[in-house]
Parts: C-alpha cells; sequence; structure tokens
C-alpha cells in the first residue's frame, strides 16, 4: 500500500492564546488537500493543546511535542502518555533535537519512551539526525543508525504506529534546508536501514519525514523525491505558508 504523504507542524514553545487562536482560524480558513491524500497533525504546546483541539478543523489533528517516559506519578513538571490518550491526543513527537541536545535525552531514553507511548494507544513521531560535525565526519548515516537502533531496541517490530522524522540538526531553524538528493539519499539509506533490521514490510510502510528550514518555497522539490513522504515543519507551521506545504502533497 502507498505510504499516505504526511505533514507536521512543531509549534515547539511558542504562542499566546491570542497568537494559536489567530494560527487556528487561519488553518481552518485553508484550503487543503483531502485527507485521502495527506494526513496533517501540529503540535501546540500542552497548555495550548485544549484549545486547538476544541477549535481546530477535524481534519488537522493534535499532536503533543513530548510525555513522560513511564506511567505518571510524582514526576514534577512532565506529563505522561496516559493523560495525552485521555484527552483524546492520537500522536506525540518524540527524540526530537532540542531535546536530545539541549535536555539531554540519550538515545535508549528517547527508544523508551517511544516504547511506552506506543504500549499506551499514542502514535509516535519518532526525531532523528545528525549534527553537521557527524555529518562532515561522514558518519551522518552511522549516528541516525545508533537513533534508530535504540528504538528498535525498545520497541521491536512494532512499527506500525511510528512515524520516523529525518530531521539534520544543522537544518533545524537555520534557513539551510537539505538539498532535495541530500535527504532523498539519507532517506533511502534509513529505509535500508528498516529492511535489513526490521523487515521489508516496515521498511516499505514507514513513513519518513524530511525536517529542517522547510517552507512554501522549497517543499515542492523535496516532495517529489520517492522516499520523502512528508515534513516536520517547524517555523514556518506558525506561519499561513503551512497550507502550501500541506498542499505539496504527492
Ligand atoms: O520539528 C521541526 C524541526 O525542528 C524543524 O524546524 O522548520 O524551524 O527548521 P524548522
Amino acid at each position: 500500500m502507498a505510504r499516505k504523504f504526511f505533514v507536521g507542524g512543531n509549534w515547539k514553545c511558542n504562542g499566546t492564546v491570542e497568537s494559536v487562536s489567530k494560527l487556528v482560524d487561519t488553518l481552518n480558513a485553508g484550503e487543503i488537500v483531502s485527507t485521502d491524500i495527506v494526513e496533517v497533525v501540529v503540535a501546540p504546546t500542552f497548555i495550548h493543546i485544549p484549545l486547538v483541539k476544541d477549535r481546530l478543523r477535524s481534519e488537522i489533528q493534535v499532536s503533543a511535542q513530548n510525555c513522560w517516559v513511564k506511567k505518571g506519578g510524582a514526576y514534577t513538571g512532565e506529563v505522561s502518555a496516559e493523560q495525552l490518550v485521555d484527552l483524546g491526543i492520537p500522536y506525540v513527537i518524540l527524540g526530537h533535537s532540542e531535546r536530545r541536545h539541549i535536555l539531554k535525552e540519550s538515545h535508549d531514553f528517547v527508544g523508551q519512551k517511544c516504547a511506552y507511548a506506543l504500549s499506551k494507544g499514542l502514535k509516535v513521531i519518532a526525531c532523528i539526525g545528525e549534527t553537521l560535525d557527524e555529518r562532515e565526519a561522514g558518519n551522518t548515516i552511522k549516528v541516525c543508525a545508533e537513533q534508530l537502533i535504540a528504538i528498535k531496541e525498545a520497541i521491536g517490530e512494532n512499527w506500525s504506529d511510528v512515524v520516523v522524522a529525518y530531521e539534520p540538526v544543522w537544518a533545524i531553524g537555520t534557513g539551510k534546508v537539505a538539498t532535495p538528493e541530500q535527504a532523498e539519499e539519507v532517506h533511502a539509506e534509513l529505509r535500508k536501514w528498516l529492511a535489513e533490521n526490521v523487515s521489508a514490510e516496515v521498511a516499505e510502510a514507514t513513513r519518513i519525514l524530511y525536517g529542517g528550514s522547510v517552507t512554501a518555497g522549497n517543499c515542492k522539490e523535496l516532495a517529489k523525491k520517492p522516499n520523502v513522504d512528508g515534513f516536520l515543519v517547524g517555523g514556518a507551521a506558525l506561519k499561513p505558508e503551512f497550507i502550501d506545504i500541506i498542499n505539496s502533497a504527492q
């Protein structure tokens, strides 16, 4: 079965009630291609999730940007997978490079989070990607594979509710987007990794998104690449151009 294009908007730690409400209005008013062609998800901050969920058109799903690694309890400041499920949130972003690098989340910790979230019925957008130094040292695939191995060790063969987001750290928020050829090269290698280390079926079915300075201007060329199954968008997801990115669906 063909992989359905997927466009995620990661709003990160941005927004006020006023600006988030305006963004929801913009998304509600935009003309978007059918959900038969594209799956669309936006990830507001935890505090804005109820507002967005109540007001956003039903064709766009709501995701969290993170969740706790196990059952909730005495973990100050955390939000559990169970709480997201209770609220009717279908997706969670895990392993974003900002959490890996700034908050020092290890590969294993991200793997465990993926496993726990999946076990509670959440779908996971699992982020991986290399730094500029790692790319320049020729280690892009090695680094991505290490991140995938930790996820695989935690979740096993169960990838049906996982979307992989390849986000080169050097491209995130920098305006330096990967070229379509660079993205395709890594995505093809990641799919090969899935085929060799999980299964041919999982490799064929798993959506691999590209993230890092995606805009309305560069998304169409990226979307033409056979192994680019969609995008995880940061800055441009806060702007009306997110509609154009959704509509780049192939
Ligand atoms: O999760 C989204 C990525 O970090 C990309 O962010 O589009 O602002 O570069 P960006």
